[in-house]
């Protein structure tokens, strides 16, 4: 690397890179150079610099001419990976996959100097992600997004060569996803009579508030996803987290009645009934309509913050226990979740659960995402099982990112700053035998404090943007100061993108 002056304003940083003299014109007769077979990746190349630069790169097969970015496929570098070179005569970018081909030119975006010009230094990049999970999760439960502040956040991601989108899609606060065999869960579910007040957990505002996204706009939105090589991964939450759902559909919950789509923020005691298999005949078509939209191998069915209060009074639940000789209430939960990854399993799918599935005992098949810090994905991978890390510690970014909270916009608590979310490493703890065990890491943004979509790229960003560094870098490479460096380049790229970032240069 250079000196900070001259570094790049790469994120994430590049596995190495080389400098070298000179620099290369992108011009309006530069084209794209392809391998037959391979126009579709190109295309989505030339589009991102044709986005960046306003020059027309059209593509051609003719390697003779000069001046080209050249496009091409090898087999010597590994899945994800890249080497690009810019020389005064043209670019070469070589790949294993689209993928690859993708995040070269992800690169050589974020090399141009913007404002409209289109001069890329000189430079070797040798570049590869250290994890294959690189995450972000977005809760649209206790807020809902439009889909266009959806779609910029996808492109966001990639930008930062993220591959992996969690779509926290049912919450007690609100059912978002239209499923067409249970209608009342988008008619009632999607909708609570009131919220509370901005930074005040207690105070109600009166106003009714909710949404949903049909079925076809979570398939366009699952296509955009993919052109941008991210896999979307939509979370049904299960058992617990569903009062929603239990508004919609009352015969589901323990108690059978009484039940509103939830207004507070918090835990809520109201959960499916484990003991009722109508429970499980809804949750299966619910999750066919599910499978049908997302084509991603992973479905996550939440696990978390389900309390026994209901299980443990009612009969229903209580039979089964004992027809199934579990001996307590988390056995239950166990029991339903590997009844769930079953029946997951049986349509080729893997089941994804926060870690709070591996209490009364793990589904064999399932994988962990760990939030209560590292443990539970700790204890996953040391069982032979796949895990994803987002701890709290590390990943949770509605936690305030300022220590002075008084002068931030109120946040649910706890504190995670920039610099942290550098540190990540979701191999920390993990013995080096179960390394292939952890898939890599994920950001996650739960919005009871984010009314807005401003509200949830002040939180993210810049945030993402160290914790996409964390996922593609090894630890050893890493640097706050030299980051810092480069995130003065790259704001304002997020300032030209419109995005509500946080500033970490200015207080
Ligand atoms: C979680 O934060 N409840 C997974
Ligand atoms: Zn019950």
């Amino acid at each position: 690397m250079g000196t900070a002056a001259d570094t790049p304003a790469l994120v994430p940083q590049p596995q190495s890179l080389r400098r070298e003299p000179g620099v290369f014109e992108l011009t309006a007769e530069t084209r794209v150079c392809v391998q037959t077979g391979q126009e579709v990746a190109a295309q989505a190349c030339a589009d991102l610099l044709r986005a960046a630069t306003g020059l027309p790169l059209p593509l051609t097969n003719d390697e003779s001419a000069g001046n080209n970015l050249n496009l091409s496929l090898a087999t010597d570098v590994a899945a994800e990976a890249y080497r690009l070179k810019v020389a005064p005569s043209g670019i070469s970018l070589h790949a294993a996959d689209a993928a690859g081909l993708y995040y070269g030119a992800q690169t050589l975006r974020q090399l141009l100097p913007g404002e409209g010009r289109s001069t890329i230094p000189c430079l070797s990049i040798e570049d590869a992600p250290r994890h294959r999970w690189r995450g972000l999760h977005l809760d649209v439960g206790r807020h809902f997004f439009s889909f266009a502040f959806l779609r910029k956040t996808l492109d966001l991601m990639a930008l930062h060569k993220f591959n992996r989108f969690h779509w926290h899609l049912s919450e007690d606060q609100g059912w978002r996803l239209e499923i067409k065999g249970w209608p009342r869960l988008t008619e009632v579910g999607a909708w609570r009579a009131e919220t509370p007040l901005p930074g005040d957990r207690h105070t109600l505002d009166g106003r009714p508030y909710g949404g949903f996204y049909s079925q076809e706009e979570a398939r366009s939105l699952v296509e955009y996803a993919r052109a941008r090589h991210i896999t979307i991964i939509p979370e049904i939450e299960m058992p617990g987290h569903a009062q929603a759902a239990l508004a919609s559909y009352p015969e589901l919950g323990c108690l059978g009645e009484g039940y509103e789509v939830r207004c507070h923020w918090g835990i809520s005691d109201e959960v499916f009934c484990a003991g009722n298999d109508a429970v499980f005949d809804f949750l299966e078509s619910v999750l066919l309509e599910v499978m049908a939209i997302f084509p991603g191998e992973y479905i996550h069915v939440g696990g978390d913050e389900c309390p026994k209060t209901r299980w443990q009074a009612c009969p229903k639940c209580q039979a089964r226990m004992r027809r199934e000789g579990l001996l307590d209430e988390h056995e239950l939960q166990s029991w339903f979740i590997r009844r769930i990854e079953g029946f997951l399993s049986r349509y080729g799918r893997r089941l994804i659960g926060w870690d709070e599935i591996l209490e009364g005992g793990l589904a064999p098949g399932a994988t962990v995402m760990s939030w209560r810090g590292s443990e539970g994905g700790i204890a996953a991978a040391s069982a032979g099982q796949d895990a994803v890390m987002s701890p709290n510690t590390h990943c949770y970014l509605d936690y305030y990112q300022r220590e002075d909270e008084a002068s931030e916009p109120p946040a649910i608590g706890g504190y995670l700053p920039l610099e942290r979310v550098l540190e990540f490493d979701p191999l920390a703890g993990i013995a080096p035998d179960h390394h292939p065990h952890v898939l890599g890491g994920q950001g996650n943004v739960w919005t009871e404090f984010m009314p807005t979509a401003d509200q949830v790229e002040y939180m993210t960003w810049p945030r993402a943007a160290a914790l996409a560094e964390a996922l593609w870098t090894a630890p050893s490479a890493r640097d706050f100061a030299d980051f810092q460096q480069r995130l003065r380049g790259h704001l304002p790229r997020l300032r030209r993108l419109g995005v509500n970032y946080c500033d970490p240069f200015s207080d």
